[in-house]
């Protein structure tokens, strides 16, 4: 049968399209898969007419004719964490540690041309994801406080965990944050089929190198369909279009504006923002501010702009993990974004004006006026400036 129409936002469905003749029965469990209980039927496009007449139903709203991710446009709901960030913090570092132990195998068996343990992935995936519905940020923090290991094993983990904390922020089901989780674990494998030589370039990439790097994105598609994988597509579509730019400037299909796969945008923001704020060998990561500075300008050429404003929304202007200076001279560790003000965390108050560390932190609501006693955030502390290590606040050693 034809479906003209999943009745669903297209970021909410597993298909590039909202129609398509379906052949088999696994396209339906596909459906079913993303929690879709009813499509619209076009009988006049179906191969075979079922046998009832689909039931008058209200016309779905037609697509946004400019294009674009339209539907975004809709409020953003502030994201409550169920559980307190102290209490999920442990949880959540033990679920990291073990989704990076599975990304150095992961890459160790790519180099060696192993089988990949889908299953193992899939498995740290779901934790990541439990553990960003309980309370997003303590993921997102422990991104921001361990900053010891190698990127090649952090980058695609990171991405996963901003990709899935963003995802969770557009309001995706889990079964969609599922399948982004997977797709950005292995959205750079195609890096390890690269030359050394041009992967680890301390300088700038010539022409025809960077011609050579950007092979990376569809080496990482070629390899999880090698290797027969029972993943879903869209697993393969966010890592082989995760370069991929609305203006059609990215690689390597040029697709433009809609034809880029929702989970890959995502990835792709991830992607940019983990790679210009991470620690490198050569140079040293920016300030989260700044990153987010840098793709604010990216808005409209590279992404779209409501899925910018989406992102800043869920990373938070001051990332769970950063310390910042109050209008008073405190000092302040970012507990808790609060996706609907983003000026206003929930910080622990650590250090009086003098910068002397206090016994017993206060943790302070800044949306809150009974809590926040006029402080406002002025300036971003650089991790080496602020003279202590933000991750004993979270009742966490970094190490
Ligand atoms: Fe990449
Ligand atoms: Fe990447």
């Amino acid at each position: 049968m034809f479906v003209s129409d999943v009745g669903r936002t297209w970021l909410n469905h597993p298909w590039k399209t909202k129609s398509r003749l379906l052949t088999e029965r696994s396209e339906i469990d596909e459906l079913i898969q993303f929690g879709i209980e009813e499509v619209y039927i076009d009988t006049s496009k179906s191969v075979k007419a079922p046998k009832t007449p689909p039931a008058q139903r209200p016309k779905p709203v037609p697509p946004d004719p400019k294009g674009g991710l339209h539907e975004t446009r809709a409020p953003v709901k502030k994201v409550e964490p169920t559980v307190a960030m102290e209490s999920e913090f442990p949880k959540a570092a033990k679920a990291y540690s073990k989704a990076l132990d599975t990304s150095k195998a992961l890459v160790a068996a790519c180099r060696m041309n192993k089988r990949i343990e889908v299953s193992e992935v899939q498995e740290n995936v779901d934790e990541l994801v439990e553990s960003v519905s309980r309370n997003r940020d303590a993921l997102t923090a422990l991104i921001k406080l361990r900053h010891f290991d190698d990127y090649t094993y952090t980058h695609s983990l990171n991405v996963s965990v901003l990709s899935i904390s963003a995802g969770k922020t557009l309001g995706l089901t889990d079964a969609e944050l599922k399948t982004l989780g997977l797709g950005t674990m292995f959205h750079d494998l195609g890096k390890l089929r690269i030359p050394d030589n041009i992967l680890n370039k301390p300088g700038k990439l010539t022409d025809e190198e960077f011609e050579i790097m950007r092979n990376h994105a569809a080496l990482s598609a070629e390899i999880l369909t090698e290797q027969n994988l029972n993943v879903s597509d869209l697993v393969i579509h966010v890592a082989r279009s995760h370069h991929e730019r609305i203006d059609g400037s990215g690689y390597p299909d040029h697709l433009q504006g809609e034809q880029i796969p929702p989970l890959a945008v995502i990835c792709g923001l991830s992607d940019v923002y983990d790679a210009l704020t991470s620690d490198r060998v050569y140079h040293k990561g920016m300030l989260p501010h700044d990153a987010l500075k840098f793709i604010y300008g990216l808005r409209g050429s590279h992404f779209q702009p409501d899925w910018v404003d989406r992102f800043v929304q869920s990373v938070g202007i001051y990332p769970p993990g950063s310390v910042v200076e109050l209008n008073t001279g405190h000092l302040a560790v970012i507990m808790e974004v609060n996706n609907r003000s983003l000026l206003t965390p929930l910080v622990k108050v650590v250090a009086d004006p003098h910068g002397q560390l206090y016994q017993r932190p206060k943790l302070v609501d800044l949306n809150k006026p009974a809590e926040n006693q006029g402080w406002t955030i002025t300036r971003v502390v650089p991790p080496n400036e602020a003279g202590f290590e933000p991750a004993s606040f979270y009742n966490f050693t970094a190490g």
